[in-house]
């Protein structure tokens, strides 16, 4: 077994997806979801744990464990196989031949942050970290706070950093790819942090992929410099604390989206782990799918200013495009969440966010402010400016139940309301998946999905397989044709070896035959596989047989009564070899 066949044997597809997508049982051997890749409401995404693969069953897409991991972190083959192995504590090859260049870079740029973060978080405790020590104690985060957001600082000297990944030999290029460094004018490497207060920034394996830094001198131009994008740091994907978060997210069934970086530090430490920021960039449809894989229900909940509504608005309209459930909380007193917890505890925070209302109300207040609901025009206008909420509404009761609500509250006749929702609210269908009917016959169905188990004995059966003469003319014949290939390349019969020797449209086939329970061959496995194989026999023999049989009386109604004689007798033949099969099945 190579390395990649024994990390697949030791890890199950069905944790390492479940820590991206929710899964449930949906049937013995199907786990399901909404897939991470394409936009759905019911979940079509499927896991088989017997055969560790995915496929969906509306965007079709299907793999192992190692292409999910690629596909939804966005990394090499060999990235993703080395964390699995980190993960889960298996020794990768030291030298290994996975690794691309790309690959190589990555890892480079990882260890660097990893460098970074140990030498900021020590400058922090050190003797010059004392300004930033003052900094942290006076807007009261805690020692543990600190340790667990593994903040740091950056000296101001402007070249620490660079010394130190000078002395471990990174490569000039390198350095500057990390982001952490830059280049003057004049060809000098200087570090890009100097005198801040640094948050690591994760991805969503845990990883430093990134920092933020906050300026302590007021006199400083910006406020937060971040990294800038690298090989390793996509913005638009990427959530600040979603990697600590996620747990809580899923056992709350709901995240909390705060603006910046120390809110998200002091809502957590305030007891409410389930909050993420976005680093600085307006939110985004990546980040948005990367919190509903965990969970339906969002609060949002942005600085009470200005700028912070109006991103609370535009976060709406995002936030609903991607069918979340969007509450909005409001603080008083124009404090900021972080400002909030501190203030007024973390026993208020936690009120405030349990009574956090539907988006509707919020903007429903907005408008209220916006227009005259005493006039006739003011009410029209409100109503317009909430129709494209509206329409988003995918549940009929709910958007009767909030017509009302909305009706009361600017005080209009219910009736209106719902009369103007009614009309522009396309009613939505919604659909439940139910599983393709597999048009694959049972024998050869069974029989793949006892090859594909590996179970003890298989390699006997492919060989029996190879010997049925109709095997090009079932309908399952290429798979057939790849698992016998796959086998004799001395490769173990999987799901994604045999998958990768198939079409689109044969690969679609096998991944939706082998989620159509089988029970028969789960229950007697090698023994079914070949009764499976004992009927296609048979089948060809039946086959033969009546093919015979026309010719018999094509010939004796030509005449030509020789050649049927010698058919007649292949066709006893044929009958008492059949017969004797067939004991030797039973
Ligand atoms: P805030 O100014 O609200 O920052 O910006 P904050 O995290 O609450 O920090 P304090 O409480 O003032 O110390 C929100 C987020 O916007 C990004 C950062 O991600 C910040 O956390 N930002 C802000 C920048 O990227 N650059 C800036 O200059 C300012
Ligand atoms: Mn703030």
């Amino acid at each position: 077994m190579d390395f990649v066949d024994q990390l697949k044997s030791q890890v199950n597809i069905v944790n390492v997806i479940g820590q991206y997508v929710q899964l449930k049982k949906a049937s013995r051997d199907r786990y399901s979801g909404l897939c991470p890749f394409h936009k759905e409401k019911t979940g079509s995404f499927s896991v088989s744990e017997s055969k560790q693969f995915y496929h969906c069953f509306g965007c079709h897409v299907s793999g192992d464990v190692l292409k999910f991991v690629m596909e939804i972190e966005g990394v090499s083959f060999y990235e993703a196989l080395k964390g699995l192995a980190e993960r889960h504590g298996i020794p990768m090859p030291k030298r290994s031949e996975y690794a691309d260049e790309d690959s190589k870079t990555r890892a480079a740029l990882m260890q660097m942050h990893e460098l970074a973060q140990e030498h900021f978080h020590a400058n922090l405790h050190g003797s010059s970290g004392e300004i930033a020590r003052a900094y942290l104690a006076g807007r009261g985060v805690q020692p543990e706070t600190i340790e667990q957001f593994g903040l740091g600082y950056s000296l101001p000297s402007g070249r620490s950093l660079l010394r130190m990944f000078e002395e471990r030999q990174f490569p000039a290029a390198q350095m500057e790819a990390s982001g952490l460094v830059g280049r003057s004018q004049s060809g000098g490497y200087y570090d890009r942090f100097r005198n801040r207060l640094m948050f690591p920034i994760h991805n969503e394996a845990g990883k430093i992929i990134a920092f933020g830094g906050r300026a302590l001198a007021a006199d400083e131009n910006a406020k937060y410099l971040n990294s800038p994008e690298t090989p390793i740091y996509r913005k638009s994907y990427t959530l600040y604390n979603l990697h600590r978060a996620k747990d809580a997210i899923r056992k709350e069934q709901r995240a909390i989206l705060v603006e910046g970086y120390m809110d998200a530090i002091g809502v957590s430490a305030a007891g409410v782990g389930a909050v993420v920021a976005s680093c600085g960039t307006a939110l985004t449809a990546q980040q948005i799918q990367a919190i509903k894989r965990h969970a339906p229900n969002i609060v949002v909940n942005f600085d009470p200013d200005a700028a912070g509504s109006k991103a609370t608005e535009k976060s709406i309209g995002m936030l609903l495009e991607e069918d979340m459930k969007v509450r909005i909380m409001e603080l008083d007193g124009g404090l900021d969440p972080d400002e909030y917890c501190k203030r007024r505890g973390a026993d208020a925070y936690r009120q405030k966010l349990d009574r956090a209302k539907g988006y509707f109300y919020w903007l429903a207040d907005g408008a209220r402010k916006k227009y005259d609901v005493h006039t006739s025009e003011g009410v029209v206008s409100v109503l317009q400016f909430l129709l494209p909420a509206v329409q988003r509404i995918s549940d009929r009761l709910e958007r009767s139940a909030i017509a009302s609500d909305v009706a009361s509250y600017i005080g209009v006749p219910a009736s209106m309301v719902l009369d103007s929702f009614r009309k522009s609210a396309a009613e939505r269908h919604e659909k439940y998946i139910e599983l393709p009917k597999t048009s694959v016959r049972p024998d050869e169905r069974g029989l793949i999905a006892v090859l594909l188990s590996n179970a003890e004995g298989c390699d006997g059966l492919i060989e029996d397989l190879t010997r049925v003469e109709t095997l090009d003319r079932l309908d399952t014949r290429r798979i057939l044709q790849a698992i016998i290939a796959v086998h004799a390349a001395g490769g173990r019969v999987t799901f994604d070896a045999v998958a990768a020797r198939l079409e689109d449209n044969d690969r679609r086939i096998l991944a939706e035959m082998l989620f159509a329970d089988d029970p028969a061959a789960e229950e007697f496995g090698i023994e079914w596989g070949r009764k499976c194989i004992e009927r296609l026999l048979g089948a060809g023999e039946r086959q033969r047989y009546m093919q015979l049989k026309t010719r018999i009386n094509e010939l004796e109604r030509a005449g030509k009564l020789d050649e049927a004689m010698r058919l007649m007798q292949e066709l006893g033949r044929l009958s008492r070899g059949n017969s004797a099969s067939r004991r030797g099945v039973q």
